[in-house]
């Protein structure tokens, strides 16, 4: 994002809550605190959540995004839902690739049919790349490489800048924030990812696409990773189905 403070400020519900009194209440809350904000506030609950929070008017800057579609529009695909039928209902992000759905067994060329369904249809994916565990060899370098080559390998120069990518080191999800990444680190995987879209496309491009941290986010090293790590944003899971926590990570970002 080019202006001071605009960050994307990405929750990923998961699973959660269990009910949609709960849901509805966490997102009045998310309502309240996104008012009159210059952040990209972006929400993704469960499919069902989606359809009820789809009919309301929502501040300017909080806006709908899902956690997961498959790549075709319609048809015999049990279970799935597809990127128009999102659309549908006002959704304008989908997250791809999270760890958990690489876990139950979704591979590179999956998760790349589903970029390229998405950027067909005007809605931006924010692609989750990560390592599981950090060896001393590096090694851990090459397997980000491939998982962004394959990630990047259906999207043409001109399209650069609508796909959002999050790392997400597999290792700082769902741990605190003591075992989270530090900024100083993260700003090492930046750079990185930065370099490889400027190779593969040209510098410009590699500056223009949005990355985002997301592992064991919370109010207290919102500071540390926006500033330190340089990123475009968070994506955020726990702390974003208490709406005052996440609040509070909202005014930190606007602040800095
Ligand atoms: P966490 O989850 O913030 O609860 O660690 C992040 C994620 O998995 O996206």
């Amino acid at each position: 994002m080019d202006k001071k403070g605009n960050y994307y400020i990405v929750g990923n519900w998961k699973m959660n809550p269990g009910d949609k009194n709960e849901a509805r209440k966490i997102f009045n809350g998310v309502k309240k605190a996104s008012q009159r904000k210059k952040s990209e506030i972006v929400i993704c609950p469960p499919f069902p959540y989606l359809g009820i929070f789809s009919s309301e008017r929502l501040p300017k800057s909080l806006h709908l995004g899902a956690q997961n579609c498959f790549f075709k529009e319609r048809g015999s695909f049990t279970g799935e839902v597809s990127p128009k039928q999102l659309l549908d209902l006002k959704v304008e992000y989908v997250i791809v690739g999270h760890s958990e759905r690489r876990s139950l067994g979704e591979s590179d060329e999956f998760i790349s049919k589903k970029i390229r369904a998405l950027l067909d249809l005007g809605i931006k994916p924010i692609v989750c790349i990560g390592e599981s565990q950090r060896d001393k060899n590096g090694n851990y370098i090459q397997f980000l490489e491939s998982q962004l080559s394959s990630v990047f390998s259906e999207v043409k120069t001109g399209e650069v800048n609508r796909v959002i990518v999050a790392y997400e080191p597999v290792w700082a999800i769902g741990k605190n924030e003591g075992e989270a990444i530090t900024g100083r680190l993260l700003y090492e995987m930046v750079v990185f990812v930065r370099r490889f879209l400027s190779r593969r496309y040209s510098k410009e491009k590699g500056f223009s696409v949005s990355v985002l941290y997301g592992g064991s986010v919370s109010s207290v090293n919102t500071k540390d990773i926006l500033e330190e790590g340089k990123v475009d944003g968070l994506l955020i899971g726990r702390s974003s189905l208490d709406s005052e926590s996440f609040s509070e990570i909202i005014s930190i970002a606007e602040d800095l």
